[in-house]
């Protein structure tokens, strides 16, 4: 399948037809999305708790998601992949902003760019579509802003929260994002704001009404296991499979039960007698 580029989703959103979105963080996960027919991948900053190990996305740096990016490029070569802007990579200033979006495309091969973000950050998004970069919004949920909305929590759940959430959508929309995700939102207003742009609208966690779905990879094969966000459907229990499979090759290793001579090299046959001969004088 050749790789969907960015008017294709606009097409998709003409016809009502939904796009998968996955994270992926490396080669082998990249390679199964694009099998598994993924219309987008986001190399996504959640990489921090679901690779590293760290409590949330503030300690991801720009290098890091370069490095993960590239094998994701690598792994999934005709499939669209976005790359995300990780905290401080693009607030702090226009021209820094502009420039580590650009690393996604140079140095690691993605198709566009994700921040977070509405009103506020609307210099950087002119500043990196004015570039030539394909960007993608978001807001609701903005993890790297947690701290200020309190923890991870679902966001426009009052009047006037959804109103300041479709006032930054119109923001960036003007601003010239190519398309927008909604993060742990009410349907109603997801549906609002699908309705209301032009683009493509993407929720994780924000219901059926928009353009299409984002969910991430270790949630949906069952791998991250530190909590479980309420808009998460677990297709598998990979957890279970890969412990279990741990379990038994420590009990074969204890019970001298692995490894069996299917998994040992002969020598070569010309060389046994000789061997043989060696061992007996030795
Ligand atoms: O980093 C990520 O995977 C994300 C999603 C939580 C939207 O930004």
């Amino acid at each position: 399948m050749p790789k969907k580029m960015i008017h294709e989703f606009y097409e998709m959103k003409r016809k009502g037809e939904k796009i998968a979105y996955l994270t992926s963080y490396d080669y082998p996960t990249a390679q199964f999305a694009e099998a598994a027919g993924m219309d987008m991948i986001l190399v996504g900053d959640s990489l921090g708790m679901c690779v590293y190990g760290y409590p949330g996305t503030i300690p991801v740096k720009m290098d890091q998601m370069i490095y993960h990016a590239e094998a994701v490029r690598r792994g999934a070569p005709n499939t669209f992949v976005v790359g995300d802007m990780p905290f401080l990579s693009y607030q702090s200033s226009v021209e820094k902003a502009v420039e580590n979006a650009g690393r996604f495309l140079k140095e690691a091969g993605c198709d566009a760019i994700k921040l977070e973000g509405g009103r506020r950050v609307v210099p950087q998004i002119r500043a990196i579509v004015d570039s030539g970069i394909v960007v993608m919004g978001h807001i609701g949920l903005t993890p790297q802003s947690s701290g200020q909305l309190g923890g991870h929590k679902a966001q426009g759940r009052t009047l006037s929260s959804a109103q300041a959430l479709i006032e930054d959508a119109k923001a960036i929309h003007e601003a010239g994002i190519h398309m927008l995700l909604l993060e742990a939102i009410p349907p109603e207003v997801a549906g609002y704001i699908t309705k209301m742009l032009p683009i493509p609208v993407l929720s994780i966690g924000a219901g059926a009404e928009c353009d299409g779905q984002l969910l991430i990879v270790s949630d949906l094969i069952g791998q991250f296991q530190a909590f479980t966000p309420k808009f998460v459907k677990k297709y598998a229990n990979v957890a279970e499979v890969i412990t279990g499979a741990m379990k038994a090759y420590v009990a074969d290793v204890k019970a001298g039960k692995f490894p069996e001579p299917a998994h040992t090299y002969s020598m070569l046959k010309e060389e046994r007698p000789k061997w043989d001969e060696w061992v007996k004088k030795a």
